[in-house]
């Protein structure tokens, strides 16, 4: 199963560093893992950098990476798309990108369980277009999903979602990483996704590594404080999950 640790990865925009010292154990495969922090922190800047669009200082350490498969695809925060296309078009066109143009049935019996598992078969043939901001996401989420990756970066990929399909795209997004045997990274906002979902979670702030470890351990009032700014409680419903309560912003 493939393997990734980041080690003292760092970026730059320019002359202005952006990211430094991003250090992670190995970070566990077939899970989840939460990318979280505040707005401006440096976690869609981080992904690229794994992704490698940009360069900087640090190692991606990937091992036992399948040959032939995609390495890592990047899911980016903002999912525009070339309007041109049908729905299933550009997760045709997602799946054969770099490779040549023949199209097996295997493939596209791939796209069709997709396109189900997301809910969305019914959009195949509408243009990207004409979609609504959470239709375009779910699109979103196939493209990168239909490529198989060892290592997905997700950038804030249920953003545009309703409730429903919140919880049913991560739902998914589970059983496909321990399925895959996938390392899954998903930059967050909503903490009680992080705690639900995400085994891992690494915490960015101002560019550096705040916190990382079990979501758990992770996950405190004394982080939300100091990196979120918010007061705030850590609570156990009563079906014995965690949930993040926010009372107030801090002084
Ligand atoms: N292409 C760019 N050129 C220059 N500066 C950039 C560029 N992209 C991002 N930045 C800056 O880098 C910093 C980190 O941005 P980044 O997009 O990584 O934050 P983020 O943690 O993903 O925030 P958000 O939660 O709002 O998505 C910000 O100060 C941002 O203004
Ligand atoms: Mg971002």
């Amino acid at each position: 199963m493939v393997a990734l640790a980041l080690d003292g990865l760092g970026a730059s925009y320019g002359k202005r560093t952006i990211l430094s010292d991003i250090a992670t154990g190995l970070l566990r495969c077939g899970t989840l893992t939460a990318v979280i922090g505040p707005n401006a922190a440096g976690k869609s800047t981080l992904f690229r950098r794994i992704a490698g669009l940009i360069s900087g200082p640090g190692t991606v350490h990937l091992t036992d990476a399948r040959a032939g498969a995609d390495a890592i695809r990047y899911m980016p925060q903002d999912t525009g798309g070339n309007a041109v296309l049908t729905v299933y078009e550009s997760v045709l066109l997602a799946a054969k990108q770099g490779s040549g143009w023949r199209v097996s049935d295997g493939e596209l019996s791939e796209i069709d369980g997709i396109l189900a598992a997301l809910k969305i078969t019914e959009l195949s043939f509408r243009g990207l277009g004409e979609l609504s901001g959470g239709q375009r996401q779910l699109v979103a989420i196939a493209q990168a999903l239909v490529r198989n990756p060892d290592v997905l970066l997700m950038d804030e990929p249920t953003s545009a979602l309703d409730l429903y399909r919140q919880i049913e795209v991560l739902d998914f997004m589970s059983r496909r990483a321990a399925e895959r045997g996938m390392a899954v990274l998903i930059a967050l906002h909503d903490l009680n996704h992080a705690l639900r979902y995400c085994d891992q979670t690494i915490v960015i702030a101002d560019g550096r590594m705040a916190a990382g470890g079990s979501t758990a351990e992770v996950i405190t009032s004394d982080m939300l404080r100091a990196v979120y700014r918010v007061e705030a409680r850590v609570e156990t419903c009563s079906q014995g999950r965690r949930h993040v309560i926010v009372d107030r912003t801090a002084a």
